[in-house]
């Protein structure tokens, strides 16, 4: 390794082929990193819209530990980790199976502690990383018709708190990247609910088209992307990043709004009964 490659700040980004990863990858590029990206469909060797990939599926124990590995012999070492590969599953919560919500949760959460278990013993080692995890405002609010999404992002918002009280003696900080609706891939690569119920349609087309609406007029995965590079850089980081003027609105109203007030301005947003 040269001197110049040692002192690079470096960078492992899972879910890199598409929206806020791709994005966040290239986003870091310009600010001086050396990004690895991993996708599950990658090919060895391959550079996908000039970032460097690797096969990773998060939700295989094996596959994660080979990509860590390679990643970490390319860069030598990993300054960032940024769990941000996931995706969404939209219906009813009694319309979706146990079977779906555990493989929603294979990605969207285990997939964070299964990478985050891997790289944390190269940043011990270090004495030094940081890790963002990509999670959602949904993470901190209630999202019905998205009831399982939402509880694996609170899931990542409790983990990623505890976490980093217990790696900060190691050089170690985590934090958390929140952001509202943003247009990338997400919306159709989103799933609906395994089975439908039908006393729920007329709400859920009513949820389905308020989301669409949100999609519509939603941040860039270039705006997240701002956010990541900021939280990646920052001497302090907060626990918290709240990304975009919708996401840091949603946050003040959670936090400062009567809970009665809340619940009827989501109920009325999304057209509920
Ligand atoms: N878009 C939004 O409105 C929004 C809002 C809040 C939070 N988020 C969060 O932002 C993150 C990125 O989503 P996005 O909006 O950028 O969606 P996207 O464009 O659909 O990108 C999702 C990425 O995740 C990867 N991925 C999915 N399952 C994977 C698995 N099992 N193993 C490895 N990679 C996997 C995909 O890679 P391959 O398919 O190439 O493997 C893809 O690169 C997600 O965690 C999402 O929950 C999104």
């Amino acid at each position: 390794m040269n001197g110049a490659k040692a002192h690079q700040k470096t960078a492992l980004l899972t879910g890199a082929s598409s929206g806020i990863g791709k994005a966040a990858a290239l986003a870091l590029m310009d600010a001086g990193y050396s990004v690895v990206g991993t996708s599950r469909s990658a090919a060895p060797g391959e550079v996908r819209d000039g970032i460097r990939m690797i096969a990773c599926d998060v939700t295989s124990d094996e596959s994660v530990a080979a990509a860590v590995a390679l990643a970490h012999g390319e860069l030598g070492h990993i300054d960032l980790l940024v769990n941000n590969a996931g995706f969404g599953v939209t219906g009813a919560s009694e319309e979706s199976s146990i079977t779906q919500v555990h493989s929603l949760f294979e990605t969207n959460y285990y997939g964070v502690v299964r990478v985050t278990n891997a790289v944390l013993p190269i940043m011990r080692k270090q004495g030094s990383g940081r890790i963002l995890n990509v999670g959602s405002a949904l993470g901190f609010i209630p999202a019905p018709y998205s009831a399982h999404y939402s509880a694996t992002k609170h899931a990542v918002e409790g983990y990623s708190e505890s976490l980093d009280h217990e790696v900060r003696e190691f050089g170690v900080r985590v934090a958390v990247i929140e952001p509202a609706a943003t247009r990338t891939s997400f919306e159709s690569s989103n799933i609906p609910a395994d089975t439908q119920v039908p006393v729920y349609n007329a709400s859920r087309a009513k949820y389905l088209a308020a989301f669409g609406r949100s999609m519509s007029v939603a941040d860039t995965a270039e705006n997240v992307a701002e956010t990541i590079v900021l939280a990646a850089g920052a001497k302090a980081p907060l626990l918290r990043y709240p990304s975009g003027k919708a996401a840091r609105q949603v946050a003040f109203a959670r936090r400062f709004l009567p809970r009665t007030l809340f619940d009827k301005i989501l109920h009325k947003q999304f057209g509920l009964a």
